[in-house]
């Protein structure tokens, strides 16, 4: 057992690295397949993820239950019961041959600070709220934040109806889960519940390690437009069909990713777009596809120019289907415009980072986060810790404990020094 007086409360902290890679070590365990990460939203693995943190949770004194769309929520009261929270959190889904990072950092690492709080008897003014979101990559069914928006109220229960790469529905996956896909309702919050969204997260780009920083304070959340596509042509006989005769699928979606690719190549203004899966039908050697199915991901530093590049980009992709003789359908899977960080929440984060000893560095985000839904219940904020050569969303993903150790201190002193701000006085 550790001392809980002021004078220990160093060597309190410095174990929190330690305590918080051990547990996203254990958590990048739980996987699809052992060889590659992969926790996809609603699987068995999922499921095992989440009993696991909701354990790690009750351990840190918070009160913690799964709620109507599987995020695993946790509560510790403030001074009295029943208090607005300052909400932290961060996703515990992942990519498929994801790094163990992304999401479970942020996530851990709330779990941990409130440990602390809870191991020096510490309550305060406010509630602490703890959310690992359920879905924020959108793996499975194509359609991100799934978690966040539920929390936020603005899930879209036509989603519901999507069905996953094996044909099983949300609706029926929510129900394996053990969960009531007609009540994800019951998921969301009121504004007036929460004062402030804070979300602690791998930098998953290389800027702080060039400026030499551990930490750094993001300034926005970039918006992301993603679009599923398909090519419809005539399946054929590889052997027979001459190739001016023919209606490839996929020598066409061929043509429209490596158009993507020049458009946003030759952009000046930082337009970001990814054709991260392809599927062909029906899929032999010796057919002709008479189908192609692709995602184009794109991402720009402003709303008004990524949507110029998506209709530019579809435009484009209609011509190239349209002199193959190809049908083309396109359709929006997910929008999100831009998120700022909250000023006065921004500057509290900031000031936490200076008063750890750290110079501050603010920087945008590219990649997506929970709080892109979180926006429209809370203010939100976030902070960057640092990753190895900047790589994310690949197995290589590494923070330091060092770092880690860093971050869980910048949080800790944010939690304990902060003043709710203009929006929640309002409500
Ligand atoms: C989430 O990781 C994203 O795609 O930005
Ligand atoms: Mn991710
Ligand atoms: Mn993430």
């Amino acid at each position: 057992m550790r001392e809980m007086n002021a004078e220990t409360a160093g060597l309190q902290h410095s174990s929190l690295g330690d305590e918080i890679v051990g547990r996203i070590n254990r958590l990048g365990q739980i996987s699809e397949t052992p060889e590659h990460l992969a926790r996809v939203f609603l699987t068995p693995e999922h499921r095992a993820a989440a009993d696991l943190i909701l354990a790690w949770m009750r351990d840190a004194g918070l009160h913690a239950h799964l709620d109507a769309i599987g995020n695993v929520c946790g509560r510790y009261e403030g001074e009295r019961p029943g208090l607005p929270c300052l909400m932290l959190g961060s996703h515990y889904d992942t990519v498929r041959d994801a790094g163990k990072w992304d999401g479970p950092l942020g996530l851990i690492t709330a779990i941990s600070c409130v440990a602390d709080l809870h191991r020096r008897g510490r309550r305060l003014p406010f509630a602490i709220e703890v959310t690992g979101f359920a879905d924020e990559e959108g793996v499975r069914f194509a359609s991100t934040l799934l978690g966040s928006r539920a929390v936020a109220g603005t899930f879209n229960e036509r989603v519901l109806s999507s069905k996953d790469s094996a044909g099983i529905s949300m609706r029926d996956a929510l129900a394996a889960f053990g969960l009531d896909p007609d009540h994800i309702g019951a998921a969301a919050r009121a504004p007036s519940e929460l004062l402030a969204y804070v979300e602690l997260h791998i930098e998953q780009g290389p800027v702080l390690e060039a400026e030499h920083l551990p930490v750094g304070v993001v300034t926005a959340i970039a918006g992301a437009t993603r679009l599923a596509a398909s090519l419809t042509g005539m399946a054929g006989h590889a052997g027979t069909v001459p190739m001016l005769l023919r209606r490839d699928a996929l020598t066409g979606a061929a043509e429209c990713i490596t158009t993507i690719e020049e458009l946003c190549r030759t952009d000046d203004g930082g337009l970001i777009g990814t054709v991260g899966y392809i599927h062909a039908m029906p899929g032999a050697t010796n057919v002709i596809p008479g189908q192609a199915a692709f995602t184009i991901d794109l991402r720009a530093p402003t709303d008004a120019h990524r949507k110029r590049a998506v209709a530019d980009i579809v435009r484009q992709i209609e011509a190239v289907a349209k002199r193959r003789k190809l049908v083309l359908q396109v359709d929006v899977t997910h929008e999100n415009r831009t998120v700022p960080c909250a000023p006065w929440l921004k500057a509290q984060v900031a000031d936490a980072v200076a008063a750890e000893g750290h110079r501050v560095f603010e920087l945008p985000s590219g990649a997506g986060h929970d709080g892109m839904a979180m926006i429209d219940i809370a203010d939100v904020a976030m902070l960057f810790v640092r990753c190895r050569g900047g790589i994310s969303h690949h197995p290589d993903e590494h923070v330091e404990v060092a770092d880690v150790d860093i971050g869980a201190r910048v949080l800790l002193r944010l939690i304990e020094s902060f003043q709710p701000g203009p929006r929640s006085a309002k409500m």
